[in-house]
C-alpha cells in the first residue's frame, strides 16, 4: 500500500487498560486496517515520562500489546511494536526538538496540567489586586487586609506551582516533539487519536511545517505541498471516544483514579462490569433520555452505550432513552458483557503466552524499523549531516 494512506497511532502501555482506551483509542483502529497501512505502537518512550517499575512496565507492554489483538488489531496485517526498539523516533525527536520553539511547548495544556504550573490566571489575579490598591489607596483596612490575604494565598499557590514545575523532568516537557516524532519518523497521513491529543498532533502539524520550511526551499506552505515531512491529519472517532468516570460524568475514565469503581477495566469479569455499573453515579431524573444537555452522568453512560452497540447518540436515545436508570443500567451491562467479554477471554490466553506476543512484537519492530531508517537518513541526509 502507498505510503499516501499511513496510519500510527499508539497508547502508553502502563497497565489497566480500561473501557475509555477501548473506545476512544484502540477499538477505532481495527476498521482502519482494511484501508490504510498500519503502524500501532506502545509508547514505552513516553510512559518513562514519570517513574515506572521496570519489572511491571515489561508485562503492560506485553499486556498492551494483547489487549491490542484481542481487540481486533490483526498482527499480520498492521506492525505492532515497542516504540523503544526503533531508535529512529528518539534521534529524529531530537532533530525536531532543534526546530520546537519553547513558546509552542509553554501551551501544551497537558504539560502544564501534569507539572501542575502557574496558572496564568492565577497571576492575572494578583496583578488586578496590586492595580486596586495603587488606585484605591484609601480602602478601609479590614477590606485591604481582606484582599492581602487573598493575594498572599494566590502567591502561595504560585510559588508551589513553579516548584513543581522545577521538579518536572525535562521528558514531560518534550513529550509532545516525541509524539510528533513518532509520527513524521513514518511520514504517518492520519493519526486516530483521543480528543486529549489534539492538541499535540496540531503541534506535530507546526513542527512538519517548521523543518519544511527549513529544508524545503521548494515547500509551498500555503497549499503544502513539496514538504518532505506530509501534515498528518487527526481522525477524531465519533460518539463514545470521551469515556467519562462512572463516578463523575466531569472527569476522564481514567487508569489513575484512586476509585476502581470510576472505570471498566478490560479485565473485569461480568459480575464486576454489572457492579460497576449498578453503583455507577444516577441522577434523579425519571428517565435517562430526558433533558440530556445538563446531565453528564446520564450522557456518559448513554455514549457509553451507543459507542458499545455502534450506533449513533440519537439512535440509542430512540432505543432506552424511555427507559429508568435502573432499567437502563441492566441493558448497559448486557451489551458491556457481550462485547468486552470475548476480549477479555483473548487477552488473557495472549498474556499466557509471552513468546507469542514477543514473536508480534519483534515482526512489527523489523516493519517499522524498515520505514523509520529510511526517513531518518534523508532527514538527515537533508540536515547536512555526513552520511555514516
Ligand atoms: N500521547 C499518547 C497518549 O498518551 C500516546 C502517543 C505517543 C501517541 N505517541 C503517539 C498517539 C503518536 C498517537 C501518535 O495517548
Amino acid at each position: 500500500m502507498s505510503q499516501a494512506n499511513r496510519i500510527l497511532s499508539g497508547v502508553q502501555p502502563t497497565g489497566n487498560l480500561h473501557l475509555g482506551n477501548y473506545l476512544g483509542a484502540i477499538r477505532n483502529w481495527v476498521a482502519l486496517q482494511d484501508s490504510h497501512e498500519c503502524l500501532f505502537m506502545l509508547a514505552d518512550l513516553h510512559a518513562i515520562t514519570v517513574p515506572q517499575d521496570p519489572d511491571k512496565l515489561r508485562t503492560s507492554v506485553r499486556e498492551t500489546a494483547a489487549a491490542y489483538i484481542a481487540c481486533g488489531v490483526n498482527p499480520d496485517k498492521s506492525a505492532i511494536f515497542h516504540q523503544s526498539a526503533v531508535s529512529a523516533h528518539a534521534e529524529l525527536g531530537w532533530i525536531l526538538s532543534c526546530h520546537t520553539p519553547l513558546g509552542w511547548l509553554n501551551r501544551m495544556t497537558q504539560f502544564k496540567e501534569k507539572a501542575n504550573s502557574i496558572e496564568e490566571s492565577e497571576l492575572e489575579k494578583v496583578l488586578k489586586l496590586l492595580k486596586y490598591f495603587i488606585a484605591n489607596p484609601d480602602v478601609n483596612a479590614s477590606q485591604k487586609e481582606m484582599d492581602i490575604n487573598i493575594a498572599s494565598e494566590l502567591v502561595k499557590k504560585m510559588l508551589e506551582g513553579g516548584k513543581n514545575k522545577e521538579k518536572a523532568n525535562l521528558g514531560l516537557y518534550s513529550y509532545p516533539v516525541l509524539m510528533a516524532s513518532d509520527i513524521l519518523v513514518y511520514k504517518a497521513t492520519h493519526v486516530p487519536v483521543g480528543h486529549d491529543q489534539k492538541q499535540h498532533l496540531e503541534l506535530c502539524r507546526d513542527i512538519a511545517g517548521a523543518f519544511n520550511r527549513a529544508y524545503n526551499p521548494s515547500y509551498n506552505v500555503t497549499e503544502n505541498k513539496g514538504g518532505f515531512f506530509p501534515l498528518p491529519e487527526p481522525v477524531i472517532m465519533g460518539e463514545g471516544t470521551r469515556v467519562m468516570s462512572l463516578k463523575d460524568g466531569s472527569k476522564k475514565m481514567s487508569k489513575s483514579d484512586e476509585s476502581d469503581l470510576s472505570r471498566i477495566n478490560l479485565t473485569d469479569d461480568s459480575d464486576a462490569i454489572a457492579k460497576k455499573f449498578k453503583k455507577s453515579t444516577s441522577d434523579s431524573f425519571p428517565t435517562v433520555g430526558e433533558n440530556n444537555e445538563t446531565r453528564p452522568e446520564a450522557n456518559n453512560l448513554v455514549n457509553i452505550y451507543a459507542a458499545l452497540k455502534g450506533v449513533t447518540r440519537a439512535q440509542a436515545l430512540a432505543e432506552v432513552g424511555g427507559l429508568q436508570f435502573g432499567a437502563f443500567k441492566g441493558a448497559l451491562t448486557d451489551v458491556a458483557v457481550e462485547k468486552l467479554s470475548p476480549i477479555t477471554k483473548t487477552m488473557r490466553e495472549l498474556v499466557a503466552s509471552p513468546d507469542y506476543i514477543d514473536q508480534v512484537l519483534a515482526k512489527g519492530v523489523a516493519k517499522a524499523q524498515a520505514i523509520a531508517g529510511v526517513t531518518l537518513k534523508e532527514a538527515k541526509n537533508l540536515i547536512g549531516f555526513l552520511q555514516g
